[in-house]
């Protein structure tokens, strides 16, 4: 029986915990006795070879990966713009579709399953090689933990700790100035890191995509909290927030990419700095949260995740539309692409996260 080859690749934003994938994926394929090749960059090995000199798509072998676990960013490289069904040539403007160009370079080098490790965006694109043919196994990825179907995405513990840390370092600062501190962190669609290292890290207030805010409800509580004998505060937001009728703040918009958000903490810091008279700083953490080594949670999830994905090609998974692994305590299953990447995971309104931070008397815009 000829040697089964599978690959693997990593796009979108990167996320601690990719190399504790491709560790564990590649380990685990070597155990088989399978071939195991990197794509770099998404897709951009395959689609732009003459940028790698050849070298876009790369053999695995144990020896390349084994003490990469604990390390941040992935040794394959990412993209957020290598789309190949929306693909834009070096030197062109306009979007061509050049799936067939990646299946055709598959099968040229005889590959029957394929390991992608992103978030919706390249979960997405999996899901429509998988509908033409390819045999996929998506690896959900995102440190904002906004993908449905999993419990948990790796990456959200290591932002929500180091924002966590922010928090508390921000508490002593903003405590001898007396100053309000407006920290923005990422979330675009969700608040899920916002509104955990708010509650962990003992914000005032939480400003999150899905509670549209009005400042005068903040400004009340912060009021308050000063009446009380306490005369500085920490105020959470999600890069996604927006004022109730009013909409996000964009940085910049391209076609074929997700707008570019941010501002939003020094609009909200102005805002606050208007409403209450006293002297309001924003800090953004953005992609601070995305960088370092991933927390021990964040390793485990992804050396599950990436033997889970290898098991589940060996048991002939993947097919006739691709699945996705996802974390339901205590297993690990396999859920359609399709179902994963139907609608985000947002933070609900009556969850555990916004009753608490209600509980706690954290402001949260409405
Ligand atoms: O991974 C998702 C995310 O963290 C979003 O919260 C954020 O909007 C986006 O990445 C920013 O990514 P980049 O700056 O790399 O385009």
């Amino acid at each position: 029986m000829p040697t089964r080859r599978i690959a693997i690749n990593t796009g979108g934003g990167d996320a601690p915990g990719l190399n504790a994938v491709i560790q564990s994926a590649v380990v685990s394929a070597e155990k088989l006795g399978w071939e195991m090749y990197g794509i770099r960059d998404g897709y951009n090995g395959i689609l732009e070879p003459a940028q790698y000199r050849g070298r876009g798509m790369i053999r695995l072998e144990r020896g390349d990966v084994d003490n990469i676990a604990h390390l941040g960013g992935t040794i394959l490289g990412t993209s957020n713009r290598g789309n190949p069904f929306r693909s834009v040539r070096p030197g062109e403007t306009s979007e061509v579709d050049r799936s067939d160009e990646v299946i055709w370079e598959l099968n040229r080098r005889e590959i029957d399953g394929l390991i992608c490790v992103g978030g919706d965006g390249s979960l997405t694109i999996a899901s429509q090689l998988a509908d033409k043919g390819v045999r996929v196994i998506g690896v959900p990825k995102t440190i904002d933990n906004d993908l449905e179907s999993t419990v948990l995405t790796f990456g959200f513990d290591t932002a929500v700790g180091f924002a966590t840390e922010c928090l508390d370092r921000l508490h002593s600062t903003a405590s001898a100035h007396g100053r309000i501190m407006v920290v923005e962190v990422m979330g675009r669609y969700a608040g899920w890191i916002a509104i955990a290292c708010g509650i962990a890290g003992r914000a005032d207030a939480i400003l999150i995509p899905e509670i549209p805010y009005d400042l005068k409800h903040v400004a009340e509580r912060l009021a308050r909290k000063r009446a009380e004998g306490c005369d500085y505060a920490i105020v959470v937001v999600a890069e996604g927030a927006k004022p109730s009728g009013g909409d996000v703040s964009v940085i910049s918009r391209e076609a074929g990419r997700a707008d570019r958000l941010g501002g939003i903490g020094e609009r909200v810091a102005a805002e606050l700095q208007k409403l209450t008279s006293r002297e309001t700083r924003a800090v953004v953490l953005g992609h601070l949260l995305r960088g370092g080594s991933p927390t021990p949670m964040d390793r485990m999830l992804g050396l599950m995740f990436g033997a889970a994905a290898v098991r589940g090609l060996e048991q002939g998974k993947g097919g006739g539309g691709g699945v996705m692994v996802a974390l339901n305590p205590p297993q690990i299953r396999y859920v359609p692409l399709k179902e994963a990447v139907a609608q985000l995971k947002t933070v609900p309104l009556d969850g555990n996260h916004v009753t608490t931070a209600r509980a706690l008397d954290i402001a949260l815009g409405d």
